[in-house]
């Protein structure tokens, strides 16, 4: 069996973070959503990754390598415009050729991983198996609709009125029988080619198209509530551990992670936190489900439930950020003498909501 992993798209839903980053590389407890699919696939026993990239391409090469790192090969997979899952697998065919294959959304984090799905269902016979989980809110997703024998019978998008709480998450094993279904449908009113579309023609063309319903948490990570969803979950697990220098005048409770080189000087940590290496956090206090990613600045400031990434630097912000996706690079400072005024330097697309 084989893994492909879509990591193009265009995240809309993230900018402006994705304006310049792939949304999968988005550390989530400090590392990229995208390493916990591949360490999902290794841990499966799956060798042969497909990565299917878009505009992003050199920064997913540049962070994944050749995949030796969890002991797979990866061959990368280049889309040359983000039109859809079902033209994904369709540009894929020569990288898949005869084997069947699971296909993981590269966005997507799976609390247990794939491999029970794999163990069950890689030498079956069955011709596509989705991974389901039931949802409370089923309107806002793609559900798919079983029939008495416990086949699915259908799948339906966002539906309006109540047929089934059974939520497609973003995995999939295919066999070959996906090919001519990705090669004939039409795109959809969105201008994507729908894997929906692709299941649905399988399923109408007699296939045996079984459902696999998975017990811990799923999350798509595709808008920012979701991200840092996805990090309060990861952040339940975290083991405590300290390898920074915390001062006599700091308080640090919970499981808090502190990596090498980092300096806690007279402030609070309350966790579950994880800061990475060679940070400096002074005269602050940081709140439960926050990660702080590599040589973040924070001083005398508030930050908590948030992602701060690299290199980014908070100083004197004493109303608390909260529930933040902080990018790279960023600097936000509060400034003393110029009452009743913000000064701001935002990207395309930010977003900056300020309490008063
Ligand atoms: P989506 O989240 O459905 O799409 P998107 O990444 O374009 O985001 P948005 O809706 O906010 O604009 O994509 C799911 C995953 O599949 C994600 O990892 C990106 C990847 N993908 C591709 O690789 N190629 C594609 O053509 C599309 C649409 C998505």
């Amino acid at each position: 069996m084989k893994a492909l992993v879509l990591s193009g798209g265009k995240g809309t839903r993230l900018r402006p973070i994705t304006n310049s980053f792939a949304k999968q590389l988005i550390p989530v407890a400090n590392k990229p959503i995208l390493f916990y699919v591949l360490e999902d696939i290794a841990a499966a026993g799956i060798k042969d990754v497909g990565i299917v990239v878009g505009e992003t391409k050199n920064l997913i090469k540049e962070a994944v390598g050749s995949g030796k790192r969890w002991g797979i090969n990866v061959t990368y997979i280049e889309q040359d415009a983000p039109l859809g899952l079902a033209h994904a697998v369709k540009i894929a065919e020569p990288f898949i050729g005869d084997e069947p294959f699971i296909m993981y959304l590269g966005d997507n984090l799976l609390k247990g991983g794939i491999k029970s799905f794999v163990d069950e269902y890689g030498n079956k016979r069955e011709d596509i198996v989705i991974l389901l989980t039931e949802v409370d809110h089923p309107e806002q997703f793609g559900v798919a609709v079983l029939d008495d024998r416990g086949k699915i019978k259908g799948l339906v998008e966002k539906p309006a009125r109540f047929i089934s709480n059974k939520a497609l998450v973003g995995i999939y094993i295919f066999n070959q029988k996906i090919f001519p279904a990705v090669n004939s449908i039409k795109p959809s009113w969105r201008g994507e080619l729908e894997i929906t579309d692709a299941i649905q023609q399988v399923i109408d063309q007699g296939g045996r198209v079984e459902p696999f319903v998975i017990k811990g948490w799923w999350k798509d990570t595709g808008k920012k509530e979701d991200v840092l969803e996805a990090n309060r979950l990861i952040l339940e697990d975290l083991q405590p551990l300290n390898r920074g220098e915390v001062d006599s005048r700091s308080r640090v409770s919970g499981r808090v992670n502190i990596g090498r080189g980092t300096h806690i000087k007279n402030s609070v940590i309350e966790g579950p936190v994880i800061i990475d290496n060679n940070c400096l956090i002074e005269d602050s206090y940081l709140g439960p489900y926050t990660s702080i990613g590599e040589g973040v600045q924070i001083i005398n400031s508030e930050v908590e439930q948030s992602i701060v990434m690299e290199k980014t630097i908070i100083i004197d912000i004493t109303v608390r950020i909260a529930n933040s996706l902080v990018g790279r690079d960023t600097r936000i400072k509060s400034r003393q003498g110029r009452p009743g005024i913000h000064e701001l330097l935002l990207g395309d697309q930010s977003s900056l909501e300020l309490y008063e």
